[in-house]
């Protein structure tokens, strides 16, 4: 058996077309121009190239694009001022600071610092903490790209045994919460969990998120699984080569056991900036007191 590949390429691209048909639609009926802010600090070449992938696909999609490159060595508190200038700029319905930020800024105190209403990326505790009480709220975009890819398999998730791999704030623990919302059945695996390959072979749905090149083995998994590889590690090329991508899954030993599985590259990083559009189109018709859009 062969899985079928799903193609994130694909239906990231269906998902930002939607978006930019929405947007037109708002912009035309209700004069609301959304706009998204990326602060980004320091010069980390992985960050420059998502900031830059995220501001040329805002700006396709018919939304404006707000930037703010900080030097390495910016204080707290201008950080913090940033982000009250953004907080109250009504051209600004997203803020998103691009993580990992440096070591001598308390991470925390900057996502509290975001308004709710304009947390795109789902991580202050406000929207967290709705999502886990099962409200609505902006879900971080990762885990939201996971729930459609998985959906573009099965189109009910209820009462399917899924296992997240992988307890972050980013991806593990609001994919328990959406998966919950899904009416699955969630099991949340991660360092010191006990006989990984057993918990792994129950399940119907494998999300593999804790950023360890291939750990997820391909007699982990139950044949016909749909598997979804969100890691992205970055691998020293052959003979000192071009550097490797590769996830958490062992695609060419799960791609023969697996019934559906994610590619990477090509996969789940395809669908975050995609999931990011549609956060902020959803945050700008909250916040001007429109219905939720059709996407
Ligand atoms: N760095 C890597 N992924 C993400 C993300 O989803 N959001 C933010 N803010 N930073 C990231």
């Amino acid at each position: 058996m062969t899985a079928s590949i799903i193609d994130g390429k694909a239906i990231a691209a269906e998902l930002r077309a939607r978006v930019a048909s929405e947007v037109a639609r708002v912009k035309r009926d209700h004069k609301l121009l959304p706009g998204l802010a990326v602060v980004l600090v320091g010069n980390d070449p992985a960050s420059e190239v998502y900031v830059r992938s995220k501001h040329k696909q805002t700006q396709d999609a018919g939304m404006a694009s707000f930037e703010h490159k900080l030097p390495t060595d910016v204080s707290q508190d201008d950080l913090l001022a940033l982000i009250g200038t953004l907080n109250r700029d009504p051209a600004v319905h997203g803020i998103l600071v691009q993580l990992p930020l440096p070591k001598s800024i308390h991470t925390e105190t900057i996502i509290n610092a975001i308004d709710p209403a304009k947390d795109v990326d789902g991580l202050h505790p406000n929207n967290a903490g709705r999502l886990a009480g099962g409200f609505a709220a902006l879900a971080p975009c990762t885990p939201l790209g996971c729930i459609i890819l998985s959906k573009s398999v099965h189109t009910s998730l209820e009462g399917m045994n899924a296992i997240v791999i992988g307890r972050s704030n980013l991806v593990g623990r609001p994919l328990l919460q959406l998966l919950l919302n899904e009416n699955a059945t969630v099991t949340i695996a991660h360092s010191r969990s006990r006989d990984l390959p057993k918990l792994t072979a129950r399940a119907d749905l494998v999300f593999a998120a804790v950023g360890k090149p291939e750990m997820v083995r391909g007699d982990w998994i139950k044949p016909g699984a749909t598997v979804i590889d969100v890691g992205i590690n970055r691998l020293p090329g052959a003979d000192g080569g071009k550097p490797r991508l590769v996830g958490d899954v062992a695609f060419h030993e799960a791609v023969k056991v697996a019934g559906a599985i994610t590619p990477v590259p090509g996969g789940v990083g395809q669908m975050t900036v995609a999931c990011l559009l549609v956060n902020t189109l959803r945050a700008a018709c909250a916040i001007a007191g429109l219905p939720k859009p059709g996407v």
